[in-house]
């Protein structure tokens, strides 16, 4: 049994889908988010700069003690994996179990991926797909303008302007055939409705953050690390900046209210 919390960031509050996952999954775990909000978004940046951003992230979470940090955040975990896993905790990162969740779905091996321009840069996803499904076809394309629609709430079933971007994005993996679509950037599943209605119901959609928050639990009930509370845990929220319409956008993202929402400055924790 290990009564510490679980870390988990994201360069914003694409990674509240991880959180949601582990909240449903391991109701009795206790748990740190960190939205480096003030520095969103990361996948548009240089490499040298998201792994600057991903060091100082770790710091943070590290100074709760945290048994095992999940890095719910494509980029980060595209570009700055190897900081992640260099570290004295457990850390898991969204490319690996989504990619094998994907390989596990598709049927006809053909498999469209979405990212932040960094994610898809790296071919991070597609280099683990191939290693495991050598014969498959694997898309890629570079979403960038995803982010802010999702950070800014501009998502609802209705909303034009997110409807078009994303039929502008998935027009070219449309006609390749994909029947399984990586959403690599964890701020996407919250643009599920759009996709789908895009895509069709016979594609499978892969969540990143849902991939990485199965694989955690999966790492802590095999290692026995478990908290083994029987009252349910709870989740502290730290951001680096507040914006207008944050707590309805955290609403929309955890499917409850927040609370109490901290702002630290991330600047600190450089070392
Ligand atoms: N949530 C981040 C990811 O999964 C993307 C947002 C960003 O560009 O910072 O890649």
């Amino acid at each position: 049994m290990d009564m510490r919390p679980i870390g988990v960031f994201d360069s914003g509050l694409g990674g509240l889908t991880a959180v949601r996952c582990i909240e449903e999954l391991l109701p009795n775990e206790n748990i740190i988010y960190f939205g480096d909000t003030g520095r969103v978004p990361y996948g548009t940046r240089g490499e040298d700069v998201i792994r600057k951003y991903t060091d100082e992230d770790c710091n943070f979470l590290e100074s709760f003690d945290v048994k095992l940090i999940i890095a719910a955040c494509g980029t980060v975990s595209s570009v700055a994996g190897d900081i992640l896993h260099s570290r004295s905790v457990c850390a898991v990162d969204v490319v690996e179990p989504t990619a094998r969740a994907a390989v596990s779905a598709t049927r006809n091996k053909r498999i469209g991926i979405i990212g932040t321009a960094a994610t898809v840069r790296s071919g991070s996803y597609a280099k683990v797909i191939e290693a495991l499904m050598p014969e498959a076809s694997v898309y890629a394309k570079e979403c960038p303008m995803l982010v802010p629609l999702v950070e800014n709430g501009w998502i609802n079933e209705d909303d034009s302007i997110a409807r078009l971007c994303v039929e502008r994005y998935l027009e070219t993996l449309k006609t390749m055939s994909i029947d399984t679509l990586i959403l690599g950037c964890t701020h996407f599943p919250l643009l599920i409705p759009h996709i789908r209605a895009y895509l069709g119901e016979d594609v499978s959609l892969i969540s990143a953050g849902g991939e990485a928050a199965m694989a955690a639990a999966e790492i802590l009930k095999k290692s026995d690390s478990l908290t083994g509370a029987s009252s349910l845990g709870n989740t502290a929220f730290y951001v680096s900046d507040k914006s207008q319409n944050f707590k309805n956008v955290c609403r929309i993202f955890l499917g409850r209210d927040p609370g109490d929402i901290n702002v630290v400055d991330i600047n600190r924790f450089t070392k």
